[in-house]
């Protein structure tokens, strides 16, 4: 293998406490891409993906669970794996940092630089929160130096710990940047990481003593390894780093990680100064992607608006959202995810462009040479020379990881065909017998120019390129062909089959008057079924968490005849909460009542207002509708807040 074509590139690896969203499947997604991308090119494709399964979040997550934090992250880390399967990834390996392979690399290598005296003990201090057991940088601080996730007050805590000697290595890292200007891409980001660099950088805390899940410190085990020290190493622990010398050398001058844009100092300060303390290559590029928001607004758990990939895969097929994400911003941009903007692709791009080219190739070879691809003299044309030219557009854009440019210029050439029919007018052709010639060669050069748009999509659209790929009759995946291979006319005698639509258009009026009905429906309290449930177990019982609570404030909620939009103390909190309860209470029978709240459930919203809770109740239904209620109380006097198990 031609050592020049290896290509290894990485995701970054995810943290398994969070849901999968569409910012984790952006990365994959464009990983995935350009890894098939190179491999039609020739390449020798490393592909790595993974999770990042340590540190204090998992801890308390399986405490709370009453599980330990391996089984918790062996159940969580499928969500990841499962997704990459429904977004069809093409990742060769996929890497978890609680994986012995990669344990024992991260130890070899803090030996390594303890023993050459780049790592040394001294004392670590830094804002704490207590409760919630964790280090805030300062730049995540709240107001007043406050925990940016609970809102309490931050104490200043020291404890001993390891230090990596980054600092030494800062001079030579620079100069490696003013050689190789690419190393960080887009230019803005290394511009960003150079003014970094060269305003001084500290050693860093890479160990922890006031965590426990983590990889031990060899030789002093009360200490556990920094998550980031620890979770930058998988990229050369997946490659053989300790085990196989071999594949170590052959794919890591070749590597590249990919990342969104929240964490290159890692990526482009510490691993690197990591690595020149190892005397390992650095990597060939960094590349930085921008920040997916939801209808102009910032994702988060607590406002309920994170995109879930399943389920966009779902309503709208799987090439359509692998499609618009790569399409729809400039790479390294920010960009914003909105349904109206991806049927708007799905239905111009996808559904006019593409599908109709096909459709109307297709049609046209069956009616008027009743399936049979014909030959012609020369089958040169201007969609021919066309087409190489955007090969190598498309081959400069990949090679920037300019994503929408690729896709833009392969639509530029889609255009061009459709166009192509506009001007040759098949259809008049076909009425005149001295034209057969002249209709052979338009049918001809329509028939390569979809057989080439499908190799051009293939890394983006696999499964679409494919179905195109076998309504032309061709055999195999284009995914699996080397854009090499592809000679123009190699099509003739091809017998086609059906041809089938490829994107059903979508109707944006019915589309948003589903979308009412379905908002309508989550808004309306639903009872269950059935009068006994299911068993569960006591885990699943624990997962419930329920704490007591206080009514302080109730108000109506104009649009709604069953709802009251509460405001609950924890003690710790207060929250808003819906409840539909107003058929048996007025505001002052409820204020000031002790309740008892589900805390834990995932927010949601009810008549347009955010409800964080659910307080229980009992109740006598007939059809399903409450005749009789009343609402669970603490039988004495407790702290509001108290645990209910
Ligand atoms: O940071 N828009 O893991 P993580 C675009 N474990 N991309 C987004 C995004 C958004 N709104 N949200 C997340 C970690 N991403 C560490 C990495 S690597 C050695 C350790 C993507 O689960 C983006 O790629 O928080 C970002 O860098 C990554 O998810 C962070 O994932
Ligand atoms: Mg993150």
């Amino acid at each position: 293998m031609n050592d020049d074509k290896v290509f290894y590139i990485t995701t970054p690896i995810y943290y398994v406490n969070d849901i999968p969203h569409i910012g984790h499947a952006y990365t994959t997604i464009a990983c995935d891409a350009v890894s098939r991308y190179k491999r039609m090119q020739g390449y020798d494709v490393h592909f790595l993906t993974g999770t990042d399964e340590h540190g204090q979040k998992i801890q308390t997550a399986a405490e709370a669970k009453g599980k330990t934090p391996q089984q918790l992250v062996d159940e969580i880390h499928l969500n990841f794996k499962r997704l990459w399967e429904v977004l069809n990834i093409s990742n060769d390996d996929f890497i978890r940092t609680t994986e012995p392979r990669h344990i024992k690399v991260v130890q070899a290598m803090f030996k390594k630089l303890m023993d050459q005296g780049d790592i040394y003990k001294g004392t670590y201090t830094g804002y704490y929160c207590v409760p919630c057991e964790t280090y805030v940088p300062e730049n995540a601080m709240g107001p007043n130096k406050t925990c940016p996730d609970c809102g309490r007050p931050l104490t200043i805590m020291e404890e001993e710990s390891y230090f990596f000697r980054g600092s030494k290595y800062v001079p030579e890292l620079i100069k490696f940047y003013e050689e190789h200007v690419k190393a960080v891409m887009p230019k803005i980001r290394y511009n960003e990481i150079m003014s970094f660099l060269k305003g001084g950088v500290k050693d860093q805390s890479v160990s922890r003593t006031s965590i426990k899940w983590g990889i031990p410190v060899p030789g002093d085990e009360k200490h556990v390894i920094y998550v980031w020290f620890d979770a930058l190493i998988n990229y050369a622990a997946a490659v053989g780093y300790l085990d196989d010398p071999e594949k170590f050398s052959h794919y890591w001058p070749h590597v590249r990680h990919m990342v969104g844009k929240d964490i290159i100092r890692f990526h482009c300060v510490i691993w690197p100064l990591m690595l020149l303390a190892l005397g390992i290559n650095l990597p060939v590029e960094v590349i930085a992607h921008g920040w997916w928001t939801y209808n102009g607004e910032k994702m988060s758990k607590s406002k309920g608006n994170v995109v879930d990939p399943f389920k966009m895969v779902e309503e709208y097929g799987l090439d359509p959202f692998r499609y618009f994400l790569l399409r729809e911003v400039p790479f390294g941009n920010d960009g914003d995810f909105s349904e109206l903007a991806l049927i708007g692709r799905i239905n111009s791009d996808l559904a006019n462009d593409l599908g109709n080219l096909l459709n109307r190739t297709l049609q046209m070879i069956k009616s008027y040479r009743d399936g049979v691809v014909p030959d012609c003299v020369n089958a040169e044309s201007e969609l021919s020379s066309m087409a190489f030219n955007i090969l190598d557009r498309v081959d400069e854009a990949m090679n920037n990881f300019a994503f929408d440019e690729a896709l833009k210029a392969i639509w530029e050439f889609i255009g061009r065909a459709n166009k192509f029919i506009d001007e040759t007018t098949p259809w008049k052709l076909a009425k005149d017998e001295t034209q057969a010639e002249r209709l052979n060669f338009v049918l001809l050069n329509l028939y390569e120019a979809l057989c080439f748009s499908a190799l051009l999509i293939a890394p983006t659209m696999p499964d679409t390129a494919k179905k195109i790929w076998l309504q032309l009759g061709l055999e195999g995946e284009p995914v699996k062909m080397l854009y090499e291979k592809f000679t123009w006319g190699g099509g003739a005698g091809k017998e086609i089959n059906k041809a089938e639509v490829l994107f059903p258009r979508i109707d944006i009026n019915e589309w948003k008057k589903t979308q009412e009905e379905k908002k309508k429906m989550s808004e309306e309290i639903k009872e269950p079924a059935i009068e006994h449930e299911a068993e569960i177990s006591i885990d699943d019982f624990k997962n419930v968490e329920m704490r007591v609570a206080k009514i302080i404030n109730v108000e109506e909620i104009p649009s709604s005849k069953k709802l009251y939009k509460l405001e609950v103390d924890l003690g710790y909190e207060k929250r808003t909460v819906c409840s539909g309860i107003k058929a048996f209470f007025t505001p002052e029978e409820l204020n000031g009542k002790t309740v008892i709240l589900v805390t834990n459930l995932k927010p949601v919203k009810l008549c347009g207002v955010e409800s964080n809770g659910m307080i229980l109740a009992a109740s006598v239904k007939k059809d399903g509708v409450s005749e009789q209620l009343t609402l669970l109380t603490p039988e004495k006097d407790i702290p509001l807040g108290s645990r209910v198990s």
